[in-house]
């Protein structure tokens, strides 16, 4: 058994610790198995319409739930909260520049809201778009502006058990296929994204964005990056790519975004803020058209529906996630977790990923049909267990095919551990690994779910269920 925060390495070395310490504090309340029962029927069997003062431990994402630095805090209070030029923008936009090599930004209130300019400014109707694998938001936008999405991954990546190193890398036959079919006129750029969430949190390598921007040049497609979490996907290629153990992080991150004609970003990730994003671009063009169309969706073009102060806070956290000794801390405390599950042969998807351990809920249940929503059942299993909350990743995340209606049905069908960053610790970590296993002990007993509503638009966030 692990007994040392070991970060994938030898367990000869010596004991490490995070690299921060606890200023503030925010107690945790425990409920009891009646208290939980009550609570999750009230819910509808969906973790995302749990009130929050019932959870115990929340890993529902990592997405806004960062803790701020103290620096960051300070920054808070020198917030310039002017309608337009405020001084934290042009601080932002600077270190935006500055590590992630782009142009022209566009800020916004977060990742979608990035998703939705890039969208509408870029794609036509009747044409294609190409990602490595999806997520949810980002492929909404890409078909409600027209788009048909292609998913031109690696088939590794839909396989749990597969030790691939970068499972997020883009399958480039897969994507000169669609070329050939439908016509590079008709593909506005290819959606690339580092890490790969609903792969679980697997990362793209710096030799396959390389060649994915060969080959778009020969076509003159464009190529825009979900940067969301693309400072972990730098830590992967440090660890796993040749050539680039002696290069920082910062160094990584700016040769990977080189490859792309711009991002989109939710800075509630990797930015270690709980609210905010951007588009950032170098095509002057369509820089002109999100910045004019920004101010109909977002607000000014100085501040996109943020604060001063979350600028200022943004700007800070851009800094310290570049730092190498965080970045190994945030991603080893993923794999201390998925170390403790290993010893229990619990199922999940190998490698470990960036942000989160994805439970691979078919190999959990394999008695339950695709249609009972396994990684739902488990997600709310596991509630019921501890207080601690998860997310589904699979049938229902998924959706529904647009055209047939029918469900979209994942080879994936996973429930997400999201580890937020800074947040808890070493102990909280054995603490969610002792549920999953009373889980797992008890997996036969248990019989699905039905869905009894369905909502139109991302139906994960607010269906609901019953126990068969
Ligand atoms: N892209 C990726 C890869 C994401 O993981 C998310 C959000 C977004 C875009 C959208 O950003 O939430 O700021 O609008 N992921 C969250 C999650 C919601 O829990 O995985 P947003």
């Amino acid at each position: 058994m692990p007994t040392l925060h070991t970060m994938g390495q030898q367990q000869d070395r010596r004991s490490w610790a995070e690299p921060y310490k606890i200023k503030v504090v925010e107690p945790l309340r425990t409920t009891t198995r009646a208290e939980r029962e009550r609570a999750i029927v009230a819910a509808g069997y969906n973790t995302f319409l749990l009130r929050s003062a019932d959870v115990y431990i929340d890993l529902l994402t990592d997405s806004g739930t960062s803790a701020m630095s103290d620096r960051q805090w300070a920054g808070m209070m020198v917030g310039d909260e002017a309608y337009a030029g405020s001084a934290n923008y042009y601080r932002l936009e600077a270190a935006i520049q500055k590590y992630y090599g782009y142009q022209y930004i566009v800020p916004t209130h977060q990742g979608r809201g990035a998703e939705n300019l890039l969208s509408q400014c870029a794609i036509k109707p009747g044409d294609h778009v190409p990602g490595n694998m999806y997520f949810t938001t980002t492929r909404y936008h890409q078909e409600h502006a027209g788009a048909t999405f292609h998913d031109v991954i690696i088939d590794a990546a839909h396989d749990t058990s597969s030790l691939h190193p970068f499972k997020g890398d883009i399958d480039l036959d897969k994507l000169q296929a669609l070329i050939d079919e439908v016509g590079a006129d008709k593909i506005p750029y290819v959606c690339m994204a580092a890490t790969v969430n609903m792969a679980g949190g697997q990362p793209i390598s710096m030799g396959n964005a390389r060649a994915v921007r060969a080959l778009c040049d020969k076509y003159g497609i464009k190529i825009y990056l979900d940067a969301t979490r693309a400072v972990e996907n730098a830590l992967f290629i440090q660890e796993r790519e040749d050539g680039y153990a002696d290069r920082t992080l910062a160094e990584i991150l700016r040769e990977f975004c080189g490859y792309s004609d711009g991002a989109t970003m939710s800075g509630k990730k990797d930015h270690l803020v709980n609210i905010g994003g951007w588009l950032a671009t170098n095509d002057p063009e369509l820089f002109e058209e999100a910045r004019n169309l920004v101010v109909v969706y977002e607000g000014l073009h100085t501040y996109g529906g943020m604060a001063g102060r979350d600028m200022e806070a943004m700007a800070i956290g851009i800094e310290e996630s570049i730092e190498v000794d965080y970045m190994k801390s945030r991603v080893g405390q993923i794999r201390y977790l998925g170390e403790l599950l290993d010893q229990w042969q619990i199922p999940f998807v190998k490698p470990v990923g960036g942000h989160a351990i994805f439970l691979d809920a078919r190999a959990f249940y394999p008695h339950l049909q695709q249609d009972h929503f396994p990684a739902q059942t488990l997600a709310a299993e596991l509630y019921l267990d501890s207080g601690i909350r998860s997310m589904e990743r699979g049938i229902v995340s998924a959706g529904r095919n647009q055209l047939t209606g029918d469900h979209h049905r994942p080879k994936l069908e996973l429930t997400r551990l999201t580890i937020p960053r800074r947040v808890y610790t070493q102990a909280h970590m054995d603490v969610v690994a002792e549920s999953v296993k009373a889980c797992y002990d008890h997996r036969e007993a248990v019989t699905g779910l039905n869905m009894v509503y369905e909502p139109k638009y991302l139906r994960f966030f607010q269906a609901r269920f019953e126990r068969r």
